[in-house]
């Protein structure tokens, strides 16, 4: 049995009593609420704290910047010695977290990538604000690719993939459909604004190992992997593409393993409503999917937000272990919070948590976990712990040194551009390629016309990101030993299989 997780107190001044987070229902998942400033962050890093300390990895994303303190010890404050005093705390230690960072801009933290394949057209269509019909196009687009063994990795194999196409409609349309022009224009403009948007770094080699966010120390302590998210904030879309896809990855690659004893990892999505907002129906219906599958793999999945109202009430139902910060009620719209916010909790006959809800004051919060049977235990109005490690962000210069210092320093640091569907193409260029197969089946027995591409002729699967990210440069040349594949995109067959409308 692994040790319950103190994560606050129900307030001293009328009761002691300790409440914990279950490990074994950790992966029901949580939601952590309340008005700006109310100590939020501080609760999320807390948890994180706690599970790193019992092995078990966490990813957040830091919106603000503010997280990156979990990864240093804290100092003795007046504010925390008081906390630590009135939660009877008794000797208090000061340690930071294993992290290690990650950015999609490569800059605050080691570059994290997807290829344009794992992606998929669903979510890409997301990203690149398609309606349905240029969206029905981009799917065919990949069904061509994948047809015709054409690697998409990153933004210019898509670029030129679509290219390719709209170039040699009329020979797709009878077998794929119908292929308008306009429909390519648009999801080359698409294209062009997420390269505006710093996207080209995002797509591309080597693709991030899922492996690598699933690490502990050599104390056994989870590795915190933290997503600076910052920048991303100003490209919600892309933030939120990622981190479902992120989502999606984990749930088709990691195994079974029912009720875990504790969570593999961890994920906290803080600034959650980002996720949600002018989420497509069918994406969201398959966010709940995932959400509520997820959970056999032993991810834990945190929404952070502000209001509880900004996550979908398929989602809310499902998470088990919830922290309420303090909420405001000056707007009828606040009211309509407090008023939800109060109703997803087991009543407590000793407290008025609609009251208790607008007086809380900074890391005080309504708390109620999940308890052995799963069942959610009486709301209690209690104090948070102080984290171990520091509050509030750290210096860059600290922040270099521990991406230099880190367990994956190096291997996703340098871009390789291995040959994929623009390298092809344009090789090619001038000859007229027909599908070689019919779409949904494998190529037929002939040799295909790519069978002579190096790297494109076995059936394996594609190069192992670990293999790509030790070669590094030169996974170019070992690209023809390494059987590869198509892969489909994870959310191409995730979502994009069942997709009816
Ligand atoms: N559990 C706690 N222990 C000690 N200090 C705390 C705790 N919770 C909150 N604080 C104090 O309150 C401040 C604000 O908390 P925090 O940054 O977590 O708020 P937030 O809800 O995340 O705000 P925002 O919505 O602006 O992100 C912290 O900087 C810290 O000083
Ligand atoms: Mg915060």
């Amino acid at each position: 049995m692994v040790e319950p997780l103190l994560i606050a107190k129900s307030d001293p001044a009328k009761t002691d009593s300790p409440l914990y987070l279950l490990p074994q229902m950790a992966n029901r998942h949580g939601l952590v609420a309340g008005a700006t400033g109310t100590g939020k962050t501080v609760t999320l890093q807390v948890m994180a704290e706690a599970f790193s300390r019992i092995g078990v990895p966490v990813f957040a994303a830091d919106i603000k910047g503010d997280l990156s303190g979990i990864s240093q010890p804290g100092t003795d404050n007046p504010k925390i010695q008081e906390r630590v005093k009135n939660l009877e705390l008794g000797e208090f230690s000061f340690t930071g977290c294993p992290v290690t960072f990650w950015d999609v801009f490569g800059e605050q933290g080691h570059p994290v990538r997807a290829t344009i394949s794992e992606m998929g057209p669903l979510l890409l269509g997301r990203l690149l604000n398609l309606n349905d019909t240029q969206e029905g196009v981009l799917t065919l687009v990949f069904k061509i690719a994948d047809d015709n063994q054409l690697l998409l990795l990153d933004l210019k194999d898509l670029q030129s993939m679509l290219q390719y196409v709209g170039e040699n409609a009329k020979n797709f349309q009878t077998q794929y459909g119908n292929i308008s022009a306009a429909s390519i224009g648009a999801i080359q403009r698409g294209l062009l604004t997420i390269q505006q948007q710093g996207g080209e770094k995002f797509f591309g080699e080597p693709a991030l190992n899922l492996d690598d966010l699933l690490q502990t120390d050599a104390q056994g302590h989870g590795i915190v992997n933290i997503l600076a998210a910052d920048k991303l904030n100003q490209s919600p879309k892309l933030y939120a593409t990622f981190l479902l896809w992120l989502l999606t990855s984990l749930f088709e690659q990691l195994p079974e393993v029912g009720d875990p004893e504790k969570p593999k990892l961890v994920f906290f999505f803080d600034e959650a409503h980002l996720l949600f907002s002018d989420l497509p129906k069918i994406i969201e219906d398959k966010v709940v999917q995932v959400v509520r599958l997820i959970r056999s793999k032993g991810v834990g999945v945190y929404f952070v937000t502000q209001n509880p109202l900004d996550i979908p009430q398929t989602v809310l139902g499902q998470l088990g272990n919830r922290v309420q910060h303090a909420l405001r009620a000056f707007t009828p719209q606040d009211q309509k919070a407090v008023k939800a916010a109060a109703e997803t909790f087991r009543t407590n006959p000793k407290l008025d948590v609609g009251k208790a809800i607008t007086e809380l004051e900074t890391g005080e919060a309504l708390v109620s976990f999940l308890d052995e049977k799963g069942s959610p235990g009486m709301v209690e109005r209690a104090v948070i712990c102080p984290p171990h490690s520091q509050i509030g962000p750290i210096t860059p210069e600290q922040r270099q040194e521990l991406v230099k210092s880190s367990v994956v320093a190096g291997v996703y640091e340098n871009a390789v551009d291995r040959e994929s569907a623009y390298e092809v193409l344009r090789a090619r260029t001038g000859q007229v390629v027909t599908a070689t197969a019919a779409p949904g089946q494998a190529p037929s027995s002939s040799p295909p016309w790519y069978e002579n591409i190096p790297g494109m002729s076995s059936h394996g699967r594609r190069g192992d990101n670990l293999a790509d990210a030790l070669a590094k440069s030169a996974a170019r040349a070992m690209g023809s030993s390494l059987g590869r594949q198509i892969v489909r995109g994870v959310l191409g067959s995730l979502l994009g299989g069942s997709k009816k409308r």
